[in-house]
């Protein structure tokens, strides 16, 4: 239990919004420390009804101030977004001295925190994304940190209960977060858009649904499971002659890849 003490340690949610709430519930139903009670977790954000609200039903204390958070936590969880950060943290530096610091706040990377939080204070920039709720998520981990090793390896095996955990230098988190990060809502359009298609011939919406996020499901575990090349595995599905390469050309035909491709671009600001 390397945040705390021996008898488990407190995770402080600062923010819990769509990825605050996301890993809480990940963590809730994954995290064996969480449902042992060894890994407790609690929570503040400036409105309590809305606070209260994404609670629910999860095990997270509600916390009445930013001061009592850190004052209650082992190791705080920053989830707000980059422009709330100041207003967020600035006030608990202090008691937060000595304590780890776990941020998922987009872009801003180890040095950043660093500076913002200064050398009394250990840091890990940790990109997450939202699968991580039904823990199927992607955890990247900056390379550089002030964590001890100790800590590094339990927030490490705390983020492997919600999914894959890939530590990349500081020069390859960005790109890399818009795969992980941005790549579900691009997922979940392509969901859609066969949605769309499956009604159009005739498919009720809820099954064409279905059927989207099976075979997305089905997809990834075999690209991720068997290692094999992706075109391989698109390849085992063309038959000569066959239907789905008229499927596969028509995709290239409208720019499938060069829009894929510049989509991740335009999250880079390219
Ligand atoms: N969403 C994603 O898929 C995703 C993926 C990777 C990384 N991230 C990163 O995760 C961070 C959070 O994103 P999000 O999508 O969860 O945003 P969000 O849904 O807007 O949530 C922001 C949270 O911050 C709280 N907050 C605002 N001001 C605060 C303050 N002064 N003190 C404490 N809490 C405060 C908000 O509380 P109130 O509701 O009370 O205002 C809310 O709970 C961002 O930096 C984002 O880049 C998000």
């Amino acid at each position: 239990m390397s945040f705390g003490r021996n008898s488990g340690y407190t995770i402080g949610f600062l923010g819990f919004g769509q990825m605050g709430s996301a890993i809480a519930e990940g963590l809730a139903r994954f995290c064996p420390g969480v449902s042992e009670g060894r890994i407790r977790l609690a929570a503040y954000t400036p409105h309590a009804d809305r606070l209260r609200e994404s609670i629910g039903v999860l095990p997270v204390t509600p916390c009445g101030s930013a001061e009592e958070l850190a004052e209650l936590s082992d190791v705080l969880l920053l989830a707000v977004k980059p422009y709330q950060l100041e207003a967020a943290a600035s006030g608990i530096r202090d008691g937060l001295a000595g304590k780890a610091v776990l941020s998922v706040v987009n872009a801003v990377g180890f040095e950043k925190l660093r500076e913002f939080f200064g050398p009394g204070v250990r840091v890990q920039y940790v990109m997450p994304n939202t699968p991580m709720r039904v823990g199927a998520g992607v955890a990247l981990f900056e390379q550089e940190t002030s964590l001890t090793v100790e800590e590094g390896a339990e927030a490490e095996a705390l983020f492997s209960t919600l999914g894959a955990v890939l530590r990349l230098p500081g020069s390859q988190m960005r790109a890399a977060a818009s795969l992980s990060g941005c790549g579900p809502a691009f997922f979940f359009m392509a969901a859609e858009a066969l949605g769309d298609a499956g009604v159009k011939n005739g498919l009720k919406r809820a099954d064409a649904y279905r059927l989207a996020a099976a075979v997305m499901t089905g997809a990834g575990r075999l690209l991720s499971e068997t290692g094999a090349h992706p075109g391989e595995l698109k390849d085992g599905v063309c038959s000569p002659g066959g239907t789905t390469i008229r499927g596969v050309a028509s995709l290239e035909q409208d720019g499938f890849r060069s829009a894929w491709i510049h989509a991740v671009d335009a999250t880079l600001g390219k």
